[in-house]
């Protein structure tokens, strides 16, 4: 088919070059120039395992195209797509402007009836907007699909091309056949789910919001479980091998960051307000996550003696979360906000989000050029971002490079026994101490829980790994 991408971000680029992949005539249309030249080189400007690998192969065989002139992708398209960033406005609603803008131009474009197929993730009711808008400025009425994407950044390729489920939103009988053809090539039909246009978006903020939910459940129950010498972990680990909970994106942490959990949890939130509801639940998820990273600082403070200022604080990790250089309400830059008001020094390092940090914190901290040179004198370590660097450093190294011997584990990647082993001062999420009674008896629960596992796996029912 030709297909054309409004869009050639995060979502769009990977949409684009996984169906030229597949064969497909694609073109992609962005408004920055500088942006379509540097991709028409194979060079794309963020960090996606496997991405750039498949533009340069895709443009190379003469399947991908880049333009600024949507009339060039709209040329003969069998279906366009709008795959377009919305951002979240200051009062949490998403800014659909750049969708409109693009549905807009489309309608000024297309020259006959083109399937148009929205796939950002927009409020509920865009697609019947856009199809007024497009008809308005066309003349004629096209159709007007959603199709929301579910890739996670760092999985984006492979998650493309194996998804968990393939949303088609139309609300014309007949209007989805080319778009359910284009898929039904590579999906297995059973993954394709067609519903009307207002599900399909609400499918993707239901999605999104539910998984910043666990996120912030995990969170505030790991706060209990440091009030009661519960260990957090070990309740993760129960907690999974019940089917109907799972055991991914139960992992307590600093934070959930990205350009995705945040603003979808906000818009929603700004959905049922404006339809006078109360979001009490979805309210707290966000205030919940908000507070992450104000609770290490509260915690890091008692550590060092009450005071932060004049203290020098080493960061491992800015990234929202690893194999990714996005720093999108990245937790580390609340952290940062904090331990900066407070009068700390900063040395920061991360293995590949700094150019996009150092754009937006300018001079507000240091950043070294690996991990041990950022520990040199600090009063204390925060692990942020849980890149596989940061899994099994010299932990002698970073005791003696430290002024004081204090880490704090923000994603909880190491074990509070062995890290007492090395003479670490170490702090985590939701975890006691090492060396309390407490978390001795742990211990046995995580020996006797691996038994188990094993147990399980002999019988049928399959524990929920570890993700
Ligand atoms: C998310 C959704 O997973 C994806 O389906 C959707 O299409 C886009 O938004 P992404 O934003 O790339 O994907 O990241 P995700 O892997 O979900 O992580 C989001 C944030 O949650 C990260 O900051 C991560 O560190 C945090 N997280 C994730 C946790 O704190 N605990 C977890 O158990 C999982």
């Amino acid at each position: 088919m030709k297909l054309g991408v409004v869009g050639t971000g995060y979502v769009g680029l990977v949409t684009a070059a996984g169906f030229a992949a597949r064969g497909h005539h694609v073109t992609c249309v962005d408004i920055d120039a500088a942006k379509v030249a540097s991709l028409e080189n194979g060079i794309v400007p963020w960090y996606e395992p496997g991405l750039s690998e498949i533009v340069i192969a895709a443009t190379a065989i003469g399947k991908l195209h880049f333009t600024t002139d949507i009339k060039l992708a709209a040329e003969g398209a069998d279906i366009l797509f709008i795959a377009v960033g919305t951002p979240p406005n200051e009062d949490g609603s998403a800014d659909t402007s750049a969708v409109f803008g693009a549905a807009g131009d489309i309608g000024d474009a297309v020259t006959s009836p083109v399937s148009v197929v929205i796939r950002s993730t927009v409020p509920v009711g865009t697609a019947h907007s856009v199809r007024s808008l497009i008809a308005e400025r066309a003349g004629f009425t096209c159709p007007v699909l959603s199709n929301p994407e579910f890739l996670r950044e760092g999985k984006a390729v492979p998650d493309f091309e194996n998804p968990t489920r393939v949303v088609i939103g139309s609300d014309h009988a007949g209007e989805e056949q080319a778009l359910h053809a284009l898929y039904a090539e590579h999906t297995p039909a059973e993954l394709i789910v067609t519903v009307d246009t207002h599900s399909a978006e609400m499918s993707k903020y239901a999605s999104n919001s539910f998984l910043a939910a666990k996120i912030s459940f995990m969170n505030e129950i790991a706060t209990l479980c440091e009030a009661v010498g519960a260990d957090i972990e070990h309740v993760r680990k129960v907690m999974g091998f019940d089917p109907r909970i799972g055991s991914a994106h139960l992992a307590p942490g600093i934070g959930y960051g990205g350009s995705c959990l945040p603003k979808d949890t906000q818009a929603v939130v700004h959905m049922g307000r404006s339809s006078s509801l109360d979001m009490g639940l979805l309210e707290q998820v966000h205030r919940v996550n908000v507070e992450q990273p104000a609770r290490i600082v509260e915690r890091l403070r008692t550590a060092l003696g009450g005071s932060l200022a004049g203290k020098r604080i080493a960061l491992w990790g800015l990234s929202f979360k690893p194999d990714t250089d996005d720093m999108r309400e990245a937790p580390s830059l609340v952290l940062i906000s904090h331990l900066a008001r407070e009068g700390a020094s900063i040395c920061a390092y991360d293995p590949m989000a700094v150019t996009h940090a150092r754009a937006l914190l300018d001079g507000q901290l240091e950043y070294a050029e690996d991990k041990y040179q950022c520990v040199q004198d600090a009063h204390a370590l925060v692990i942020v971002t849980e890149w596989n660097e940061f899994k099994n450093p010299d932990w002698k190294t970073v005791r003696d490079l430290l002024a004081t011997p204090i880490v704090f584990d923000g994603r909880n990647i190491h074990d509070p026994n062995e890290m007492a082993e090395h003479g670490i001062e170490y702090y985590s999420i939701g975890r006691q101490p090492a060396g309390t009674p407490d978390n001795d008896r742990a211990q046995d629960v995580q020996n006797s829980s691996e038994e188990q596992k094993n147990l399980l796996q002999e019988e049928t029912l399959e524990p929920a790994s570890r993700s």
